[in-house]
């Protein structure tokens, strides 16, 4: 890719940045922000890391929206984010409104981009965004299922004391407390997780996983998540910019997957350099249905909300 541009040079906006970076996934990046200097200073400091990590893209930082201009790919972390005891939702109407600014200005700035979202509660949100874009749901597409999966990978390997390499583990639904681990999807090279863990210490892990967001937060106090989210970032730019048709889990429009219409939730999708190619559909099972209908149900309740308003 030429050029993503990185709406919200806050933590997540500034891992990303030097993700993306070092791993050279697109010519350009440019890290947007309203706070004076911020996205100038974050996008310098990266640059100035270049010679040592030996990367060509280049980066600069903006106070416009309208930086934005001709970029592939548009990735949004503006928002607030969650403070201790506040769920993802609650900070739904700001995180609207801030995202329908953005939204407005990339429609008429990068009308061919395609758009991911990060900001909370990404399920809505990037529902919304979709919305309002008007853009095929192929461009329109959310972080979560990486970093969910990834967190629950960790804690099994922690467990377990395996390789993380061996590890692969799927987590679907929304991105809230209702997130569905799939632990039948979940295995040590191959080996489903039920040979080497019981059914407590298995049931330990999907709490942990639902808690994951809320589990650094309660360390931090201040600051939520950032290196793993931006680390899923980069792997699902990495699979767009290459063309390598992964499939990963992520927020995904639905449109009769699933027995599910007009909503936003994390299913396995595949990506290339088209976005979000294909919606994979799972045959769950009746526990796993229902544990995803009830994430569905959660979603479409904001879903609602929003229309109300
Ligand atoms: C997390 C929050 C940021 O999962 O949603 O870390």
């Amino acid at each position: 890719m030429k050029k993503i541009a990185i709406i919200g040079a806050g933590r997540v906006g500034e891992s990303t940045a030097h993700n993306l970076a070092k791993a050279e996934l697109c010519r350009e990046v440019v890290l947007i922000d309203i706070k004076e200097g911020v996205p100038q200073g974050t996008a310098l400091d990266i640059q100035e890391s270049a010679p040592i990590f030996d990367f060509d893209t280049k980066l600069s930082g903006s106070n416009e929206l309208t930086a934005m201009a001709g970029a592939e790919l548009v990735v949004i972390t503006a928002g607030i984010p969650r403070k201790p005891g506040m769920s993802r939702s609650d900070v739904l109407d700001t995180n609207l409104a801030v995202m329908y600014g953005i939204v407005d200005v990339m429609r008429v700035s990068a009308p061919n981009a395609m758009l991911l979202m990060v900001t909370n509660p990404v399920d809505v949100l990037t529902y919304a965004a979709w919305k309002r874009t008007g853009w095929p749901r192929e461009r329109v597409f959310g972080m979560a299922g990486v970093l969910d999966s990834a967190r629950m990978a960790s804690f099994v390997a922690m467990e377990t004391g395996f390789s993380v390499k061996d590890i692969n583990a799927m987590v679907l639904g929304g991105h809230g407390d209702t997130m569905v681990p799939m632990t039948r999807f979940t295995c040590i090279n191959g080996i489903p997780i039920e040979h080497f863990l019981s059914q407590e210490k298995i049931d330990k892990i999907v709490k942990r996983t639902r808690d994951g967001g809320a589990e650094i937060l309660s360390l931090r106090k201040t600051a939520s998540a950032y290196d793993a989210p931006a680390a899923a970032i980069a792997t699902m730019v990495d699979a767009i910019s290459h063309n390598r048709r992964h499939i990963l889990p992520a927020v995904a429009i639905l449109q009769g997957e699933y027995g599910l219409h007009d909503i936003g939730m994390g299913v396995p999708v595949v990506f290339g350099e088209r976005g979000m190619e294909r919606v994979i559909e799972l045959p769950l099972a009746t526990a796993e249905a229902a544990e995803f209908k009830k994430s569905a149900n959660m979603i479409q309740a904001d879903l609602e909300r929003l229309k109300k308003q």
